[in-house]
């Protein structure tokens, strides 16, 4: 039987799992606002500043380790990933300010009327398409986890449902 620490670690990286997809496939449909629509495009990615918070502090432990080892011996994996989710940190802050600025929707509904000019249109639209190539990134160096996750907790509890019902109808 599952001791304590280790339900709790189930259900972290169960919950990390479910969020992950969520915000993967949130960002999917945001990098395309012409299908979805400005509105959704608004409100989705709006959503994914909190999505992302919560990412951040289920790895929380994770960024403040790294943080203090940085500069002292620490393995190449870890070192990547720590700085390129500082880039993605960057970017994707970019991303909302340069979206806020050019809102046509959630802004306006706020009774917010920001001015126009600078190059806000270009930047964002720059600095999601980097981000999308940073995500690629990110997602290859968890290639690993993200497998392991998927099996473990998707396709094996589907594979024992339909075990169990195939026992159950072969006992009827
Ligand atoms: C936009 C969609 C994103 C997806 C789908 C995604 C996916 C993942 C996955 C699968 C992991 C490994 C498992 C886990 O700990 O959750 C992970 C870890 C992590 N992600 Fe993300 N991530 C995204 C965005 C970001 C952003 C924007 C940042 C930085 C601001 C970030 C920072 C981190 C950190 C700090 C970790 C844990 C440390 C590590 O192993 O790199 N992620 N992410
Ligand atoms: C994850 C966050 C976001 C991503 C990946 C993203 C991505 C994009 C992309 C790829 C475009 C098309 C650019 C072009 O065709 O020139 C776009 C346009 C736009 N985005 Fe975002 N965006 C994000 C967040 C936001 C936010 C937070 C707002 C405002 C609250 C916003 C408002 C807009 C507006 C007004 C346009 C112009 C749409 C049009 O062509 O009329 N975006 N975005």
């Amino acid at each position: 039987m599952a001791n304590e620490s280790q339900k709790t670690t189930a259900v972290q990286t169960k919950t990390k799992l479910w969020l992950d997809i969520i915000v993967f496939v949130a960002f999917l449909i945001t990098m395309d606002p012409h299908t979805s629509g400005i509105a959704i495009h608004e409100w989705l990615s709006l959503a994914m500043i909190a999505a992302m918070t919560v990412h951040l502090l289920l790895s929380w432990d994770w960024i403040m380790e790294i943080s203090g080892r940085f500069l002292g011996k620490l393995g190449t994996q870890n070192r990547i990933n720590y700085i390129l989710n500082w880039l993605l940190f960057i970017d994707g802050t970019l991303i909302m300010i340069s979206g806020i600025m050019i809102s046509e929707v959630a802004l306006p509904l706020m009774g917010i009327k920001l001015p126009m000019g600078f190059a806000w249109r270009r930047l964002h639209d720059m600095s999601a398409n980097i981000g999308l190539l940073l995500l690629g990134l990110h997602t290859a160096l968890h290639w690993g986890w993200i497998v392991t996750a998927i099996n473990k907790y998707l396709v094996q509890p589907i594979v024992k449902l339909f075990s169990a019902k195939q026992k159950k109808d072969a006992a009827i």
